[in-house]
């Protein structure tokens, strides 16, 4: 609070606009930091399409992705900013699909987040995505990705259900989230890690699969 106060947003901002990456992923560590506090976040809040920007036009698996990443995520906590993210959802299934463990499991932590959040749920499903989001379904998955995105799908059923979403299904065009979600290949992969040898992905599965 005393950093807003004195006016110090703006300039630990306006670092992320350094060419050195170095400084670039200290700032927005700084103002992840100071992004605990929910009348910062307001000021804050005017950064997030550059932050955007930079996590997804920046090299995949940097430090710089990463920390935009988390500070996004932090951002996320409450569903107050959320929709500044609405035009990204497509950029984030692409970083979630292409970047590593670290950048996966950041990814998921955004994306349950928003997944929480009804508003959110027409932009989720109607995102395009690429059908090899299904294999992060797959039993040999590491279980911080299994359950988070088995987590993801239990959030989005719990929104449809009480926004009596699906009554916009036509809305849908192939190729987005809704037809990967709601397809049978997912069905049966959903079906076959009722049997994974973890107990926790079981649990799971058992909470998701009445819906099949
Ligand atoms: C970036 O900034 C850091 C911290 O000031 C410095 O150590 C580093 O040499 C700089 N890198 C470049 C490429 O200028
Ligand atoms: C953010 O906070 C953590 C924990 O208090 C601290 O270790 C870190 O140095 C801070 N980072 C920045 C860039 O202020
Ligand atoms: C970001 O949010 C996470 C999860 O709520 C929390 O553990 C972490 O301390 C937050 N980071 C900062 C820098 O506030
Ligand atoms: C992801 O890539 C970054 C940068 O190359 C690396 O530091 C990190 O250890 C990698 N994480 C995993 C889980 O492979
Ligand atoms: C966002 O995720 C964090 C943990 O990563 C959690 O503490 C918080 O309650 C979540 N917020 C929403 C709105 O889902």
């Amino acid at each position: 609070a005393i950093i807003r106060e004195l006016g110090g947003i703006p300039i630990v901002g306006n670092k992320m606009n350094s060419p050195n990456h170095s400084i670039k992923e200290k700032a927005l560590n700084a103002l992840n930091n100071l992004s605990v506090n929910v009348e910062n976040q307001i000021m804050i809040r005017i950064y997030i399409s550059q932050v955007c920007e930079d996590v997804f036009s920046g090299p995949l698996n940097s430090a710089v992705q990463l920390a935009g990443l988390r500070l996004l995520t932090n951002m996320t906590v409450t569903n107050d900013h959320q929709h500044l993210l609405d035009s990204y959802i497509t950029d984030l299934f692409h970083v979630l699909l292409t970047g590593n463990g670290s950048t996966k499991v950041q990814v998921l932590k955004l994306l349950l987040n928003l997944s929480e959040n009804p508003a959110m749920t027409e932009g989720l499903l109607g995102a395009q995505v690429d059908s090899s989001f299904l294999s992060l379904y797959d039993g040999h998955v590491a279980k911080e990705i299994l359950l988070r995105v088995l987590t993801l799908f239990q959030n989005i059923n719990n929104c449809v259900k009480t926004e009596d979403h699906l009554a916009i299904q036509p809305t849908f065009t192939k190729g987005s989230l809704f037809f990967l979600l709601y397809g049978e290949e997912c069905a049966q992969k959903i079906r076959a890690l009722a049997s994974h040898h973890d107990a926790d992905v079981k649990e799971k599965v058992v909470a998701i699969i009445p819906k099949f």
